[in-house]
């Protein structure tokens, strides 16, 4: 089959197209023929080794000392079951699916092997392939960050910083189907895009410094740049959140911490996700309260130029490598009127 691999970290030029065997698939796992792939923020670090302040060593040792150790990356996929183990259960055969290997990575290639109880569900009858690969990257981890690490609660007041990226775009939609009062920050060309999809309130970061208009916040989650508790003390509410999707070593290490008596939290950390995330994002998507944000589309080919993207730091959404010929997309976008009243809560 054919991949997207690299051998060494560097710019996007380090990518290229290699024949790599196909994997063969154990009793307990699938065959994915991959449709579409996202090229996400994720395959940026891994490829760049650009991480951020204080995880230089950490970065090697995650990605491989003298070079990468996994030479396919891509962390996420949406694509067809082509062929089954011996006690695979759950898929048949034809089934469309979503896949999010994560840090085990693999999703840019033509065909990607998972464990049938892995982290792989349907892909939602009302997503195209496209969207349906970037459901996951941003998605999980809006969603740790939002509900399990911040604990958000209806009608609170919800900042996200970077909201027209990947884990902005999704984390403005899924504070929304919490009934969050959400504002996003943005740059000057995604105000109407980050309105789109839901936000109350938008803050175009080169005409507004948030930290200086006089708003709190019970939950500011950062997606972009890097900040620290001082910085954003002013703009929390009592018992505020600093959820820091982005934070550096230190910060990483709990080693930055709001004063006890200000009530108020900083919580970094990483993403953890189970196979009930995907499966609740994927209802939030068949409901209509979820549709991963599509900046831009490579083929396969292109594989470069889609990394170059990335690597911009200013894409919008999500940027989707088309691996290989998609079976007619259900392109059913209309709203599903069933799930106006649904409520992934109740
Ligand atoms: N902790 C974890 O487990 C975890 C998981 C996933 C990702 N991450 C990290 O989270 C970060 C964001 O990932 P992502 O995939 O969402 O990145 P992304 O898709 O590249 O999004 C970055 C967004 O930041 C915005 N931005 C650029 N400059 C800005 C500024 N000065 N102020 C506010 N926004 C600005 C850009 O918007 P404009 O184009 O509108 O400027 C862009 O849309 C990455 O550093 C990634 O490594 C961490």
């Amino acid at each position: 089959m054919q991949a997207i691999t690299y051998s060494k970290y560097g710019g996007p030029d380090v990518v290229q197209i290699s024949e790599v065997p196909t994997p063969i698939i154990k009793d307990d796992q699938v065959l994915i023929k991959v449709h579409a792939a996202s090229v996400s923020s994720g395959d940026w670090r891994a490829r760049s080794l650009i991480l951020p302040k204080g995880f230089g060593l950490l970065g090697r040792l995650m990605f491989g000392i003298f070079g990468p150790r996994k030479p396919i990356l891509g962390t996420e996929l949406s694509g067809t079951i082509e062929a089954i183990g011996a006690s695979v259960k759950k898929f048949k055969i034809g089934d469309a699916v979503v896949a999010f290997p994560d840090i085990s990575m693999g999703a840019h290639a033509q065909y990607c092997a998972m464990k049938e109880d892995g982290l792989i569900v349907k892909k939602p009858h009302n997503l195209n392939f496209a969207e349906a690969a970037s459901l996951c990257f941003g998605g999980t981890t809006a969603l740790s960050f939002l509900r399990d690490k911040c604990g958000i609660q209806p009608n609170e007041k919800v900042l996200i910083i970077g909201a027209s990226g990947s884990t902005g775009s999704a984390a403005v939609q899924i504070a929304k189907s919490f009934d969050a009062e959400v504002t996003g920050i943005c740059g000057p060309n995604n105000v109407a895009l980050v309105q789109s999809i839901g936000a109350d309130h938008v803050i175009d970061y080169t005409k507004e410094d948030f930290t200086k208009n006089g708003e709190t916040y019970d939950i500011i989650l950062n997606c972009n740049g890097e900040i620290g508790f001082s910085d954003v003390e002013h703009s929390l509410a009592p018992r505020g959140r600093l959820g820091l999707i982005l934070g550096n070593f230190k910060q990483l290490l709990g080693l930055e911490r709001a004063p006890k008596k200000s009530g108020k939290k900083v919580i970094p950390g990483v993403a953890m996700t189970k196979l009930e995330d995907l499966e609740l994002l994927a209802k939030l998507a068949e409901n209509g309260k979820y549709k991963p944000l599509i900046g831009h589309t490579f083929d396969f080919e292109a594989a470069q130029e889609a990394h170059a993207m990335v690597d911009t730091g200013h894409k919008r959404g999500n940027v989707v490598l088309i691996m290989q010929e998609q079976p007619s997309d259900n392109l059913n976008m209309a709203a599903n009127n069933a799930g106006a009243n649904w409520h992934p809560f109740t």
